[in-house]
């Protein structure tokens, strides 16, 4: 009897977080899914699957070898990730652990595609750099948005906009624009446009890309 393949491990980009930016292949796929992995905020996007479920979140080493041994015992995992699994993901760390001939990578709508998208600019020509879970990349981020015209940001609660325009104003950067584009696609969507100084004064949501340009 011919022996029965391993199934691929399925990671889904999954969007900036409303049903509403899923592809059809991601929600087929999710709705196939015998195990699915994901943060709290994408998991409750899918309340009708049914599967077993994993919540992921400082655990993820840990669950990267969980997920290589379901797939070894040929369950259908399907992996969240926010976005695009290409941009700063969770998605390289099981590829490169688990090996892309196992694992099937549908892509999703970035939350940087969608935050340039709003404030109607291009993003072919944008420079990007992820302060999320990375402070010690400050100096490297505001080397970039010094150096180039157009350079789109991922932060955190940590790592934030405040952190980054207090360094531009030390090093005696004031004539920037910068966007912050908060809950993209969610209930609490907003997007605003500030200059250097005045960022320092605002409150800005965990889960924001900030877009910085060199435009009168
Ligand atoms: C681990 S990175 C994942 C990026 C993701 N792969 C993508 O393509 O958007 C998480 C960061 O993405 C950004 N992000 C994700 N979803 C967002 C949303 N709905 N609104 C604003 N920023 C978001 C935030 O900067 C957050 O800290």
């Amino acid at each position: 009897m011919a022996k029965k393949s391993v199934n691929k491990v399925t990671i889904v980009g999954c969007g900036p977080g409303s049903r509403k930016y899923l592809t059809g292949y991601a929600i087929h796929q999710i709705s196939n899914a015998e195990v699915l992995i994901g943060s709290r905020r994408l998991l409750a996007l899918f309340p009708e699957a049914d599967a077993e479920t994993y919540v992921l979140s400082n655990n993820y080493k840990l669950l990267i070898t969980r997920i290589a041994s379901l797939s070894k015992k040929k369950k259908r995992v399907v992996v969240l990730v926010s976005g695009d699994p290409g941009f700063f993901s969770y998605s390289k760390l099981i590829v490169d652990k688990i090996g892309i001939e196992k694992c099937e990578v549908i892509p999703g709508i970035s939350s940087v595609q969608l935050a340039f998208a709003k404030i109607g600019r291009t993003w072919n020509d944008a420079c990007f750099m992820s302060l999320h879970g990375r402070s010690a990349k400050l100096a490297a981020v505001v080397k970039k948005i010094t150096d180039n015209a157009k350079v789109a940001v991922l932060t955190d609660n940590a790592n934030n906009v405040k952190l980054i325009a207090k360094k531009l104003l030390e090093t005696g950067i004031k004539e920037k624009r910068i966007f912050v584009c908060e809950n993209l696609s969610l209930e609490k969507e907003r997007i605003r446009e500030f200059d250097v100084s005045s960022i320092l004064k605002i409150r800005v949501s965990d889960l924001n890309v900030i877009i910085f340009l060199d435009e009168d």
